[in-house]
């Protein structure tokens, strides 16, 4: 059976990864999965300087799944670089670090000081909001897209990713700026903006007001937009948003996904990761398809 994939020059050794923000860098997770088994491992969002993120709390649940306002904390791309690169290199699977900023130049800046590293591919977070320009975030305009996707991909030294936001009207034009940009793969979805009350405090249920919601609720409006990118661009696209066992993966796949990642899951079975990879495995047998390039698109 061939689970093998290409994403842009890069070989997985089969087509699933982890969402960034929901696995760390690995490391409690290495205690419920051989991290050797995942096609990729996906890191937390890494910025230039350390970012403390947002005042608490900053996750709430909702039906079919939660929602987020982080705020992308995260160590910076030097502490990164020491404690982290080198415990993921350990094992045999591609690493692809997600790369988060407030401006371009916060972009260019960490892949120009991951482009010397062991690091197999980059995932460009292009949903974060963008404070220098003006507070429109960088991925809810085809121009801005493609100017980002652009100006980045000079300081890259690996394939690189551009992670597009829901959060629009038209993933098409998104998914095609990305790829005018010089993309070489696209990711998508990032979480889809909600809001919680909370109606005994008679307040926001996150500091922020509002987060990203992901986990299950958000499938269905994933896997159309993982099928319209798809037939808009002809770059890979690695699909996720709410896949919590393998049939949930194939849907992503036969849509046109080339990968795809597991996020929310994560958090309530860390063993979900292996159980997917396991699941469209024995749904290749049963099918007595030898290839998972057969499943990729099939449904057009
Ligand atoms: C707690 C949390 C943190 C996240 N952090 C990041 C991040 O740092 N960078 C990023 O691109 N996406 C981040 N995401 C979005 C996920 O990678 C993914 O796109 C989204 O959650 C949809 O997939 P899911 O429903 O399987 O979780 C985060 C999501 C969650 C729930």
């Amino acid at each position: 059976m061939n689970m093998k994939i290409d994403i842009a020059g890069v070989t997985w050794n089969n087509p699933v990864t982890t969402a960034s923000g929901t696995f760390a860098s690995g490391r409690e997770y290495s205690e419920f999965v051989n991290l050797d088994r995942l096609g990729a491992v996906t890191t937390k969002g890494v910025a230039n300087v350390p970012w403390p993120g947002n005042p608490t709390p900053r996750i709430a649940e909702v039906y079919g799944g939660m929602l987020n306002a982080v705020g992308l904390q995260n160590p910076g791309v030097e502490v990164f670089c020491k404690r982290d690169l080198p415990f993921l290199r350990q094992y045999n699977t591609k690493i692809i670090v997600n790369v988060c900023g407030r401006t371009v130049s916060d972009y260019c800046e960490v892949v120009e000081r991951l482009s010397d590293e062991d690091v197999d591919m980059l995932e460009i977070n292009i949903s974060c909001p963008n404070v220098k320009e003006g507070g429109i975030a960088f991925g809810q305009e085809p121009k801005a897209v493609e100017e980002i996707t652009h100006e980045v991909k000079k300081h890259a030294g690996q394939p690189m990713i551009m992670k597009l936001s829901p959060n629009v009207t038209d993933i098409s034009a998104m998914a095609k700026a990305a790829e005018y940009g010089g993309a070489d793969a696209l990711s998508m979805i990032n979480t889809i903006t909600g809001m919680k009350i909370d109606i005994n405090r008679r307040t926001f249920a996150l500091a922020n007001k509002t987060g990203g919601m992901s986990g299950p609720a958000v499938k269905p409006v994933a896997v159309r937009m993982v099928y319209q990118a798809a037939h808009a661009v002809r770059i890979p696209i690695i699909g996720m948003g709410g896949i919590a066992s393998a049939e949930d993966a194939l849907e992503f796949l036969l849509a046109g996904a080339s990968a795809v990642s597991v996020g929310t899951a994560n958090f309530y079975n860390p063993y979900v990761t292996k159980e997917v990879i396991e699941g469209i495995e024995n749904y290749m047998t049963k099918n007595n398809i030898d290839n998972i390039h057969d499943i990729i698109g099939a449904v057009e």
